[in-house]
């Protein structure tokens, strides 16, 4: 059997337990509903219409889940199809999805076969594409199993924030070569336990999946196939099958100016360049990306992907905050800082932007709201520019008619 395949049979990802269900929804990037809409639908998608979703290599079924329990919730006719190559994975996924009541397509087999499956309006796929043994055949069967207007949510490794990852790989492919996976397992975590103080993962702060579970050990150090992919290289690959990045899910992390100093002359050189030639830089400069998640789409028309503030019959939703608690911080201190892969930033939004951010209820339009607070639109639009440039940076704020948080 394919080692890929070994693996995640014998250690479905991520460990999950569908008893877990009754208690709790997990919830991540890329793939909630609202960020659907933002990245991919101009924050316009009218979700009583029926939509097509596939989870390709979804694993123990974490996005499938939380995409179709968030589309339950809104009525949304959804059909969903979850694809993987592993049995094992999928009875997890089956029963998580049963223990909520919930119903998909499950289907085993390669994502490089998506295309058989149909068309899909969007197309998860997290964590698997730097896995396949020709990754561009991948990229290129999600783009042809896109529906017309379709787009992806993506989830793909970088290499600088799993600096010691990849050498350890390296010995332990060669010296567990042949072993089973149980046997790979214990002697991999053996000698992780024995690393000198020196070695790159004993250091690196970013990393703490081997710690978490044995399928989460395994998946990190001890994995077959594992080629992570830097911004240039993302960008490369979407390129070849004909996609292109609409946007990283917090885009400010990839904002360079975030890890220079203020210089006119360092802000005179990062002006020269490209959006993808700075983002590059960012990734250099922060260290600390070990994955990139994003939405993508066909090339054509990527640029009118992104849901944008200028129209007044945009509804905004605050994520991770409630809008009352983030206008009072937002009043006093004009702003806040936020922690991200272990790195403080700053998010400036003036003070009198404050009772806008009050009023985002996700019900309210960004007419309805200046007119609640006696605002003409370019007053208004002038005061929720900053709102939306500090809070859509970081994945907070997100446009949708018709989705929910
Ligand atoms: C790291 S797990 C990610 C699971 C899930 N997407 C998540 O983010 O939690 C990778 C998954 O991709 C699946 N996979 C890897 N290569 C595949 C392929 N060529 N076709 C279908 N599934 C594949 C594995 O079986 C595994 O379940």
């Amino acid at each position: 059997m394919d080692a890929v395949r070994e693996q995640y049979e014998a250690f479905p990802y991520p460990a999950r337990d569908p008893a877990e269900e009754a208690r709790r929804l997990i919830e991540g990037s890329p793939s909630h509903p609202l960020e659907i809409d933002h990245y991919l639908f101009a924050g316009r998608r009218d979700w009583t219409q029926p939509f097509r979703a596939l989870v390709a290599g979804a694993g123990t079924g974490d996005g499938l889940v939380m995409l179709a329990q968030k589309l339950a919730d809104i009525g949304c006719p959804a059909e969903i199809t979850y694809l993987d190559m592993s049995v094992a994975a999928r009875q997890v996924a089956e029963a998580r999805m049963a223990a909520r009541g919930l119903a998909a397509r499950f289907v085993t087999g390669d994502l490089c076969e998506a295309p058989a499956l149909g068309r899909f309006d969007y197309i998860d796929c997290c964590g698997v594409l730097h896995h396949l043994p020709e990754p561009d055949a991948g990229f290129a069967a999600l783009a042809a199993a896109l529906a017309e207007g379709g787009g992806l949510g993506l989830m793909v490794y970088a290499p600088h924030g799993r600096t010691g990852v990849y050498p350890l790989q390296a010995a332990f492919g060669a010296l567990f070569s042949g072993d089973a996976p149980e046997t790979r397992l214990r002697l991999g975590r053996a000698a992780v336990a024995a690393l000198p103080e020196g070695n790159w993962l004993a250091r690196n702060p970013h990393l703490g999946d081997h710690r978490s579970s044995d399928a989460g050990f395994y998946d990190l150090l001890l994995h077959g196939r594992d080629r992570p992919y830097t911004v240039t290289e993302l960008d490369a690959a979407l390129a070849r099958a004909g996609l292109a990045r609409v946007s990283f899910t917090e885009p400010a992390l990839y904002d360079p100016a975030r890890y220079l100093p203020e210089s006119p002359e360092i802000a005179e050189r990062l002006a020269r360049l490209s959006e993808p030639e700075r983002a590059q830089i960012a990734e250099h400069l922060a260290g600390h990306i070990k994955t990139h998640t994003l939405y993508a789409a066909p090339a054509a028309g990527a640029g009118e992907r992104l849901a944008r503030p200028a129209s007044a019959a945009a509804v905004p939703h605050l994520r991770g905050a409630a809008p009352r608690a983030l206008a009072a911080q937002v009043a006093k201190s004009g702003g806040f800082r936020l922690t991200l892969n272990g790195t403080g930033f700053a998010v400036t939004i003036p003070a009198a932007a404050a009772p806008l951010i009050a009023a985002a209820d996700g019900r309210a339009s960004l007419g309805e709201i200046a007119a609640r607070l006696g605002l003409d639109w370019l007053a208004f639009s002038a005061r929720w520019g900053a709102v939306h440039r500090g809070l859509t940076g970081f994945n907070l704020l997100h446009y949708s008619r018709g989705a929910r948080g």
